[in-house]
């Protein structure tokens, strides 16, 4: 079973709000543990944070994927864990890092767009995606390589 989920490839989208304050102690713990697991379990993607949310995408192996959604969901540094869209993709858009970082401030084009009201739990799913990569592509975000 496992052999053949290894050539099934997807990609998840979660969005979370954080519990207490989104210190720079909280990353750096966050981003320790992404890039101490996710390059040995070929995972890789983007987490988005700020404004007292996470967004994060990850991209592998599906029961790999999967796997680490479970482990995250349980994580008590956030809370309403709620995924915006899974799908199985023939390609990686974030393959270059294990876990890129990208800070979301009040100015980002992300939240103005749909300033006062800026609430992922209802935006769709697609559309944080594609905000995603807009904020990878014009933000100045913390990459880390694939080691
Ligand atoms: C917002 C958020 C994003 C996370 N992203 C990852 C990740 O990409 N990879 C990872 O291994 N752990 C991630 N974690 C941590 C996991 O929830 C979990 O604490 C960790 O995998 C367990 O690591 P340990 O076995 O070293 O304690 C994240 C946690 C939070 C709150």
């Amino acid at each position: 079973m496992r052999v053949h989920s290894r050539n099934i490839l997807v990609r998840l989208l979660y969005v979370s709000r954080a519990v207490g304050p989104q210190t720079t102690t909280v990353t750096t713990s966050i981003l320790a543990q992404a890039h101490a697991h996710n390059p040995s379990q070929a995972i890789t993607g983007v987490l988005c944070q700020g404004q007292g949310f996470f967004i994060q995408v990850i991209e592998g192996e599906r029961s790999r994927v999967n796997a680490l959604y479970g482990r995250i969901c349980a994580d008590n540094r956030h809370k309403d864990v709620e995924m915006l869209h899974y799908e199985e993709i023939h390609e990686r858009r974030f393959g270059q890092w294990s876990m890129a970082l990208v800070h979301l401030s009040v100015d980002d084009p992300m939240v103005k767009l749909q300033h006062p009201d800026f609430d992922p739990y209802s935006a769709s799913g697609l559309q944080v995606m594609q905000q995603m990569l807009n904020l990878l592509e014009s933000g100045q975000p913390i990459r880390m390589p694939v080691a």
